[in-house]
């Protein structure tokens, strides 16, 4: 059998903590099928060096690779509408991939700031729109710095774009509790989230039999903390599902916990990518104690989408096996172990 190979982009502060952390996971659980791993050392550092997130060829020396794991880009010394627009979100943009598929639930032994709820309700399943939308970019800055100013951000909603999250949605809901609540402002939003609201009525005629709800983005927020049980998969655009997947990994008991898949299920222009759903972390970046779970479950999300699913559940096994034996933890979970402690002790449960 051919080895896997990977392309590393560990990018900036803890991103460059929790990647080798990842794959020295992935080593331990994955023996026998045999990895290759590349390093790509793209980020604002390189950026200060050279001028650019990553080289003009970056995205074309990714093609051969079957997935890339990246760590979060972002550090103060390079604004950040550069540095992720120039790096993250063009790999997201440009290969297409138009799923980010982000798991909220709670390991065993971690306690969610839900007190008041038991760990088996807050299980949810966040697909996000990842080509479009508010992120499109489209948009300008007009009589720069004068009083007169005017910046212009355009969201961009396609019918393609739309239909072809929500399907994708439809599908995961069928795979779970056969119910899919769908994100919306269209109170407010007169023309994107009217076109948003239609697709997802049309769409849900063809999967008759999941069950349906429709919440403004507002009140999702609420019923995450109030009513977590009544969410499963829930569908949203870029930016609702970006802001509500920061609440899900506060739900989860920390930020270091939310794991992310960017796929495209139809067509491939690109590697899928797996990746934390929190960023570089300059707080705490350099001291070893940055949560590594998140990372090392987005290595378990890309074994499983590579089809490997055995090395997928032994990873989530073994990680499963450490918090709930509540004894090595990392600082933003109450404990004091570091990084690499966490690390080795997943990979003593690895069976
Ligand atoms: P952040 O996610 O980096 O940090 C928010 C808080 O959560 C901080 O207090 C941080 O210490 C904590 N935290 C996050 N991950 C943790 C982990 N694994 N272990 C322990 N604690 C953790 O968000 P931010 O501060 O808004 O952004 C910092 C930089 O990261 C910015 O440049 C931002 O643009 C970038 N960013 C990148 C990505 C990405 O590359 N995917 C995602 C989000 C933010
Ligand atoms: C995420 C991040 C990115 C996003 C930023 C860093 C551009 O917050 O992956 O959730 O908003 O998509
Ligand atoms: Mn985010």
């Amino acid at each position: 059998m051919s080895a896997y190979q990977i392309a590393l982009i560990p990018g900036d502060g803890i991103g460059k903590e929790v990647v080798p952390a990842a794959v020295r996971v992935l080593e331990a659980a994955g023996k026998g099928i045999g990895f290759n791993f590349e390093c790509f050392d793209w980020g604002c550092e390189f950026y200060l060096r050279t001028g650019r997130m990553m080289p003009a060829d970056g995205l074309e020396r990714l093609l051969g690779f079957d997935a890339i794991l990246l760590g979060a880009i972002g550090h103060p010394s390079v604004p950040d509408h550069i540095s992720l627009r120039e790096l993250l979100l063009r790999i997201r943009f440009e290969f297409d991939l138009y799923v980010n598929l982000r798991p909220v639930e709670v390991l065993p032994g971690l306690e969610s700031p839900l007190r008041w709820k038991r760990p088996d309700q807050i299980d949810m399943l966040f697909i996000r729109e990842n080509t479009e939308g508010e992120y499109c970019g489209v948009g300008g800055r007009f009589k720069r710095g004068t009083a007169d100013e005017v910046a212009v951000q355009q969201s961009i909603f396609t019918r393609k774009g739309t239909e072809r999250i929500i399907r994708y949605a439809f599908e995961q809901a069928r795979r779970r509790r056969k119910t899919l609540a769908s994100i919306t402002k269209s109170n407010a939003m007169q023309f994107t989230m009217v076109l948003w609201d239609e697709v997802f009525a049309e769409i849900a005629s063809e999967f008759r039999d999941v069950e349906t709800a429709k919440y403004h983005v507002d009140a999702a927020a609420a019923r995450m903390i109030v009513a977590p049980e009544s969410l499963d998969v829930v569908v949203g655009s870029n930016l609702f599902a970006d802001i509500l997947t920061d609440l899900g990994g506060a739900l989860q008991g920390s930020l270091g916990l939310a794991a992310s898949a960017n796929l495209n299920p139809v067509e491939r222009r690109g590697p899928p990518m797996f990746e934390p759903v929190h960023g570089s972390a300059p707080d705490i970046e350099g001291r070893g104690i940055a949560n590594p779970i998140a990372a090392i479950w987005a290595a378990s999300l890309m074994m499983e989408h590579l089809g490997e699913h055995d090395v997928s559940s032994r990873i989530m096994t073994a990680l499963r096996a450490v918090t709930k034996a509540r004894s090595v933890f990392t600082p933003d979970l109450g404990g004091n172990s570091t990084t690499d402690q966490f690390t080795s002790a997943v990979i003593g449960k690895i069976a």
